[in-house]
């Protein structure tokens, strides 16, 4: 039988801490919510308190469940108050020596069978573990940001983790509606060992001005499905905290994918904290708002449109996935699209799988019956190149070797009509 825990504490009431202090009193815990002084705990109280609050404006609980959820979190400056708390989940920022001297100080002050749980995201749980006299009870427990909102906690078993206490933890996971995956103690964990590269990545790429941060966010949201883009996510994780996310995980895999880019470190030094300073690599409303505002390298205006060549007719070559899938992008555009192919049961193969497309959108109420008429009549099929003499614009989408399509673009070359631009879906 796992431990059934009625008082945690939470220690650090930051990003995550305010967060992970609100997921406990929702699911019926008794909470003692400790920062250094009472600037700080008002901060993280005003936190949980705005959190709660829009949980309410979208219906997702009530006011009396809210006050209910508020009254069962006891706010206070000092270390001491967390003398009866079962399990303490420790989140003050990402520095050791500050980890090391809390853990010291819970395990002073909390009874033996206490479990004192890490919420690091990346320093190591065995280190922290070894400066209490219970490194047996010590554990990590890694939320995710935002953690009222984020399915996933990662909990991390050290090799003298007892068993008991793993399975106690996991328990509670699942009490909090969380799903929890069990790791060893390695920097970065599962998520952040995958995702902090690539954050890294996409700042370099910034930070060389390869492309703006509106073109880097909106490439990783509209083309590879995620819900968020890697600089608004910085932005949101704290540009402190992925600084020295990132700075552990390089000292202790020596991995260059992991080497903060420069700009991180300049930005921390700055103050440039992300949403919680009001300004990262965007601006925002105010201090921990999430709210965007323009500011000096917002682009101005849409200016889609001016200046631009009139486009009428599309040719697209191929007969792939991804041709298919333009073809019907560009005649559900309103476009006269020009089909070329390698022979008529590659032309049949396309038009079959456009008409089955349009048929589910249709289906699914996304167009109308007249708009799948209308797009079907815009397409047309041919096997020749020279049908495309006409068009405004073609795209070849033909298979990925540079000789094939280098040969085929020279061929384009004699058969377009000047002015006509020619592109390349190549990846
Ligand atoms: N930000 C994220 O997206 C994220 C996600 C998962 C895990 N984490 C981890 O959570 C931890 C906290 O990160 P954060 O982003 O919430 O940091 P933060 O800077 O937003 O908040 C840290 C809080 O700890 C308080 N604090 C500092 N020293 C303290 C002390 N001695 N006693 C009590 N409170 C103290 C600060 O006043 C502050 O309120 C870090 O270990 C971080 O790696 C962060």
């Amino acid at each position: 039988m796992a431990r059934e825990f009625s008082t945690v504490g939470v220690v650090g009431l930051g990003t995550m801490g305010a967060g992970i202090a609100e997921v406990f009193a929702r699911s019926g815990l008794a909470v003692v919510a400790v920062d250094v002084d009472s600037a700080a705990v008002a901060r993280g109280r005003a936190h949980v308190e705005e959190s709660t609050g829009r949980a309410v404006a979208r219906g997702r609980m009530d006011e009396a469940e809210r006050e209910n959820l508020l009254g069962r979190i006891t706010f206070a400056d000092s270390l001491e108050a967390m003398a009866d708390a079962e399990l303490v989940v420790e989140a003050v920022p990402e520095r050791m020596d500050l980890k090391t001297q809390v853990f010291s100080a819970l395990d002073r002050i909390c009874a033996p069978d206490t479990i004192l749980a890490t919420n690091t995201s990346s320093l190591s749980v065995t280190q922290l573990s070894v400066v209490t006299g219970r490194p047996s009870r010590v554990i990590g427990l890694h939320f995710f940001n935002p953690a009222p909102v984020m399915k996933l906690v990662e909990v991390i078993r050290t090799v003298v983790t007892e068993p008991e206490v793993v399975t106690d933890v996991e328990a509670l996971a699942a009490r909090l509606g969380k799903v929890d995956v069990t790791v060893g103690d390695k920097a970065g964990f599962i998520a952040n060992a995958l995702l902090f590269g690539y954050l890294n990545h996409a700042v370099s790429m910034f930070d060389q001005h390869y492309a703006t941060r509106e073109d880097i966010d909106a490439a990783m949201k509209l083309g590879c499905g995620l819900p968020m883009g890697p600089l608004a996510l910085m932005d949101l994780i704290g540009i402190d905290t992925a600084y020295e996310i990132l700075d552990t995980m390089y000292r202790q895999g020596r991995d260059r994918l992991h080497a903060p880019a420069p700009i991180i470190r300049q930005m921390m030094l700055a103050g440039r904290l992300g949403r919680k300073s009001g300004r990262g690599f965007y601006s925002y409303e105010s201090e921990g708002s999430p709210v965007v505002v323009s500011d000096d390298l917002t682009p101005a205006g849409d200016h889609l449109g001016d200046g631009a060549r009139a486009v009428r007719r599309v040719g697209v070559i191929g007969s792939g996935t991804m041709a298919i899938g333009i073809i019907e992008v560009i005649a559900r555009g309103g476009y006269d699209v020009v089909s070329v192919t390698r022979g008529r049961e590659k032309a049949d193969k396309v038009d079959q799988a456009i008409r089955r497309s349009l048929e589910k959108a249709v289906q699914r109420g996304k167009i109308s019956e007249e708009d799948r008429q209308s797009t079907l009549a815009r397409m047309s099929a041919s096997t020749s190149l020279d049908d495309l003499a006409d068009c405004d614009l073609v795209v070849e989408a033909v298979v990925e070797e540079l000789s094939v399509k280098q040969a085929l673009f020279a061929n384009l070359d004699d058969i377009v009509k000047p002015g006509a631009v020619l592109a390349t879906t190549t990846s």
